[in-house]
């Protein structure tokens, strides 16, 4: 099937394990331009946008948009954001209709699509996004597609601690201003944040230590945050309780127009259950919904538990060339 070999053929860009292309890299830029052939293979007219995002039109309809991201996390899975490309590449060049779109740098918090909103340029009308659930749900319920109602939001920013610097050795345990062991109840206090509040979570996933010697008590640490919330208000009080300045913050919305009704309609017209889900994982569609495009997410199944962000990200060949299929016929029902 087409749409494994291309995801083969970006996932082996970069060097492993796992797909390796931030955003940035000579590695996206690559993927961009594999992606890019492509499009022209199928036909569609292809620009890059100020931002760097790759649009690939057809002659009919092109105001109708499908596409995801090209960029991975290090060392990230060969689905995240790569399917929903390459499936909607061979969606509108099924279609003959529509247009498909790559955004750049989602993983650093959806920079190309947030570009794209602020510029005020033309937006689509509507928008479709094929994505892996990054999640476990649908393989509880035996289902391999899913319906996303809404879009988790999230903010970004840091904690830094500061200590001082002394020997290793000759500074006694008593006077020690260590930044790296306040960072440990800092990081503690993190998670116990996220679990407080019903449907959160938070997460530390960089931590830099300086000076950075092993033999040097640590005098400055700076802590990644990232933290997610169904809606604002918990959102905020995440913040709060945390107690950090955002440098990137990113509202929850629900995703419930025509586009949503056009892949329910795809979906049961394959005798499908609609299995109805939110999401945890943050999306380009999410910010297109947020500038008020038409948008909506067909999930499809993750295995291995519904690992992600991982090399161990897994979707079966059938699911895939189903989610595929639902893709093109919603596609289908939005441009006719
Ligand atoms: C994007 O994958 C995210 O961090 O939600
Ligand atoms: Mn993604
Ligand atoms: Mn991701």
């Amino acid at each position: 099937m087409r749409v494994l070999e291309r995801l083969a053929a970006l996932y082996a860009i970069g060097g492993g394990p796992g797909a390796n292309r931030p955003h940035g890299s000579p590695a996206e830029d690559e993927a961009f331009e594999l992606a890019a052939g492509w499009m022209r293979e199928a036909g569609l007219s292809v620009d890059v946008d100020p931002d760097g995002n790759l649009v690939g039109r057809s002659g009919v309809r092109a105001d109708v948009w499908t596409g995801s991201h090209l960029d991975t996390v290090p060392q990230g899975g060969r689905f995240d954001g790569a399917l929903g490309v390459v499936a909607g590449i061979e969606a509108v060049e099924g279609v003959g209709a529509g247009s498909v779109v790559v955004f750049r740098g989602e993983e650093v918090g959806c920079v190309g699509s947030r570009a794209f909103s602020a510029r005020g340029g033309s937006l689509p009308s509507a928008f479709l996004e094929l994505h892996v659930e990054q999640g476990p749900v649908l393989e509880q319920a035996g289902a391999p597609l899913g319906l996303v109602t809404g879009i988790v939001g999230y903010a970004r920013g840091e904690l830094v601690l500061e200590g001082r610097a002394g020997h290793a050795g000759t500074t006694p345990m008593t006077l020690r201003d260590d930044a790296l062991v306040a960072a440990a109840g800092e990081i503690l206090r993190v998670r116990e944040a996220g679990s407080a509040i019903d449907g959160c979570v938070a997460t530390v996933g960089k931590v830099e230590v300086e000076p950075g010697g092993v033999n040097v008590i640590p005098s400055r640490v700076r802590l990644s945050l990232d933290v997610r919330a169904p809606d604002s208000a918990r959102l905020d009080a995440l913040i709060e309780t945390i107690g950090f300045e955002p440098t990137q913050r990113v509202e929850p919305v629900r995703l419930e127009g025509a586009a949503r009704t056009a892949l329910r309609d795809a979906i049961a017209e394959r005798g499908l259950d609609v299995v109805e889900l939110s999401s945890g994982a943050g999306h380009d569609a999410g910010i297109l919904a947020a500038a008020g495009v038409d948008a909506a997410m067909l999930f499809v199944r993750s295995r291995n538990g519904g690992i992600s962000h991982s090399p161990d990200e897994l979707s079966s060949d059938e699911d895939v060339a189903l989610a595929t299929d639902v893709l093109e016929a919603a596609l289908r029902r939005l441009v006719g």
